[in-house]
């Protein structure tokens, strides 16, 4: 949408409806990398019909759980003109008790064949903030790598339930360590914090990079990854983009600096593409030299 002005009338040039969700676009983004994933969630009405139907339509196996209520639909407006992209997001459809506790039947019974689990986005309305800490134990115990990128009091609460791993951006990073952060002593020992409040490993994507505090040998190294900045497209769903590739990686086990730094490149290049989840492989594979792995000294006070 050209010259986007708040209350004028529009018309779109070009418009494009997918799927969306933090889950799914983490597992369109899978999918295009090859790897074998399954999407599930909560979803109802005509529109989770439509969203069935188009992810079948790109190839991308899913299992969700039908509700009463509808799905939702989200708007992104992107001005060509100014970059500047403006997002209208639904009140999301409301989930019952009873639902919810056939949806977590399903999934359990999904985890029975998997070995990673990403638990991504925000919680529909009707579950209660621990909704996720109580998914991450569940699904902990049966073996399952988990994996959290969501926000607010259920991200809180999902760090005490000590995922495997945490993948705040820096805003959200913010709000768990309850402070802002200046400088990258700060961000590193940010992560650090973080990983004392329950995760094994805390990675914080940053618009040029990530810093993440991982598992390596006996303990734990911090590194800090940058990449040049991108001119982006669409910078909607980079930090999904992330996470797929870095999940990727780690699934075919690579060490973790390498699955960090694939995830960088995978963000860098889905600012390329409208549509959230969308890598171009060959692309982020040009990418993978660019960018810059180090190790940070962790500050004494912490180790
Ligand atoms: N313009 C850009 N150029 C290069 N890399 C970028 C650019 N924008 C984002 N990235 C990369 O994408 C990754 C995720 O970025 P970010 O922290 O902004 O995610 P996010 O806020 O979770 O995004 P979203 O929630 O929309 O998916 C980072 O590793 C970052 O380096
Ligand atoms: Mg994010």
């Amino acid at each position: 949408m050209p010259s986007f002005t708040p209350g004028r009338r529009h018309r779109t040039v070009d418009q494009q409806t997918i799927p969306g969700g933090k889950g799914v676009n983490v597992a369109r983004a899978l999918k295009l990398l090859g790897q074998p994933v399954i999407a599930t969630g909560i979803i109802g009405g005509a529109t989770g019909t439509r969203i069935i139907e188009a992810l079948n339509d790109e190839s991308i196996l899913n299992a969700f759980f039908r509700i009463r209520d509808e799905s939702r639909t989200n708007m992104a407006l992107l001005d060509p003109t100014t970059g500047v992209h403006t997002e209208v997001n639904e009140r999301g459809p409301s989930v019952s008790e009873h639902e919810f506790a056939l949806f977590q039947e399903r999934l359990l019974y999904l985890a029975r064949g998997a070995s990673m689990c990403v638990f991504a986005g925000s919680l529909p309305r009707g579950l209660e903030p621990e909704t996720y800490a109580e998914l991450i134990r569940s699904v902990g115990k049966l073996g399952l790598t988990t994996v959290v990128d969501t926000d607010g009091e259920p991200l809180k609460l999902a760090v005490r339930a000590e995922p495997d791993v945490v993948s705040p951006n820096e805003l959200e990073a913010e709000e768990l360590a309850g402070h802002e952060f200046v400088g990258v002593d700060d961000r590193a020992r940010a992560v650090i914090e973080i990983a004392r409040q329950g995760p094994s490993e805390v990675i914080m994507t940053v618009p040029d990079g990530c810093y993440g505090y991982v598992r390596e040998g006996a303990g734990h190294a911090l590194y800090r990854l940058t990449i040049p900045p991108l001119e982006a497209r669409s910078p909607i769903g980079s930090g999904d983009a992330f996470l797929a590739g870095y999940v990727a990686s780690r699934y075919e086990g690579k060490e973790p600096v390498e699955c960090l730094r694939f995830g960088v490149a995978c963000g860098a290049e889905s600012t390329q593409h409208v549509g959230a989840g969308i890598i171009d492989t060959n692309a982020v594979e040009r990418l993978l030299d660019s960018v810059v792995a180090e190790p940070v000294t962790l500050p004494v006070e912490v180790e």
